[in-house]
């Protein structure tokens, strides 16, 4: 509703000029489990990519090719795969927490990294649109010692609640409020001065959003939104996760890591989809899956390995790399986690969680009676 109180500008190229990235990336990512129990949330594949490629490659689309990665859980899983990021164009340099420290103790903890003026800040489980020149030419606009991306979005009480003055200044910060004050958003990307980032204190873990933000507008420091209406969505639980990868399937979501090779669904290297399957909204199929004669996917996410056998039904949930699905199973609104076995004509519904190995006999689990 206050999308027209932000600074209208338009970006100008020079202004990813001496900035560097902080993505944060090391969360354990409970909201995921059990799909998160043996790889971090930002590199679980969608769209046939980690979901960090998207954002690292929207970065390097803007001009910026220094990017320090804010790593913790699983730390080596990420230079492992990336290396130092050249084959994505940008320049990584990895720091780890040995306990975490939290949003505001990961970006503290980079600083000796850090040499730019301006740090723009990203959490790393979001899939947005925005062009995040747009936010640092707001950011050098205003002279803010903080600008905070901010999105309208229907139920704001999940998430950070930012009211502004009609100046686009922020007034207030209200995580996880009940009594949410405005639809505007906290969208989990910042640009900070580096000074500001000097004042986090080091060695212990902070919270960005329940101690950073707060002390900063205590102290009447200038906190700036930048809102808009751009694709933009948090892929920390299932539902966003399964969401998330159909928009990229089909276009909805932007990502430079793709190309126009969207559709209804999306088929990788080395999977075979058997005659009559059905394969539609955004659903996505890893590679070396196997889907068999008659299976229906709507929504479906697929990871490498996997098999849905013949006449499965698959909509919205997530299958685990290397699980089985067996035939005429219904599977709906769940996560199967990496090498269970769901039998024949299980059903599985409405948030259900199958933990990574587990075997569900043929018939062994269903919601009716029916045959
Ligand atoms: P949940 O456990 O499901 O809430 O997920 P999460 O652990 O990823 O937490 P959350 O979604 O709130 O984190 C937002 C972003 O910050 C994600 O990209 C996380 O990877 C990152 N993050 C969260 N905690 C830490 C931390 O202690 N250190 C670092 N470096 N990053 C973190």
């Amino acid at each position: 509703m206050t999308s027209e109180s932000h600074v209208e500008v338009a970006s100008d190229p020079d202004v990813t000029s001496s900035v560097q990235a902080v993505v944060l990336v090391g969360g354990k990512g409970t909201r995921l489990r059990p799909l998160t129990l043996s790889a971090p949330k930002p590199m679980l594949p969608t769209a046939g990519v980690p979901f960090l490629t998207h954002l690292l490659s929207r970065i390097q689309a803007a001009g910026i090719t220094d990017v320090v990665l804010g790593t913790s859980f699983q730390a080596h899983v990420f230079s492992e795969y990336y290396g130092d990021g050249s084959k994505l164009g940008v320049r990584l340099q990895y720091v780890t927490e040995t306990e975490p420290l939290g949003t505001g103790g990961g970006i503290r903890n980079v600083l000796d990294d850090l040499t730019a003026d301006n740090i723009l800040v990203f959490n790393g489980d979001v899939l947005g649109g925005t062009d995040v020149r747009e936010i640092l030419t707001t950011h050098r606009n205003s002279g803010a010692d903080v600008t905070m991306h901010l999105v309208p979005v229907s139920d704001p009480r999940a998430f950070g609640c930012v009211p502004t003055d009609e100046t686009g200044r922020v007034t207030d910060f209200l995580e996880k409020t009940q009594d949410p004050p405005t639809d505007q958003i906290n969208a989990g990307t910042y640009v900070f001065r580096r000074s500001v980032i000097e004042e986090i204190p080091p060695g212990r873990p902070v919270s960005v959003e329940r101690e950073v933000f707060p002390k900063l507008l205590s102290e009447g420091r200038h906190i700036q939104a930048h809102v808009d209406h751009a694709y933009w969505r948090d892929m920390g639980t299932p539902e966003d996760f399964v969401r998330g990868s159909a928009d990229l399937v089909r276009g909805i979501a932007p990502s430079p890591a793709l190309g126009d090779r969207r559709g209804e669904s999306m088929v990788h290297d080395g999977a075979g989809v058997a005659p009559g399957a059905v394969l539609i909204g955004g659903t996505v199929v890893g590679r070396g899956a196997e889907i068999g004669p008659r299976a229906r996917l709507d929504g479906a996410v697929v990871f490498d390995g996997a098999v849905i056998e013949a006449g499965a039904v698959v909509e919205r949930s997530i299958v685990g790399f290397g699980a089985r699905i067996g035939p005429r199973a219904l599977i709906r609104d769940t996560v199967i986690g990496d090498g269970a076995d769901v039998g024949a004509r299980c059903e599985l519904l409405r948030g259900a969680r199958v933990w990574p190995g587990v075997q569900i006999p043929d018939g062994g689990l269903r919601f009716s009676t029916d045959v």
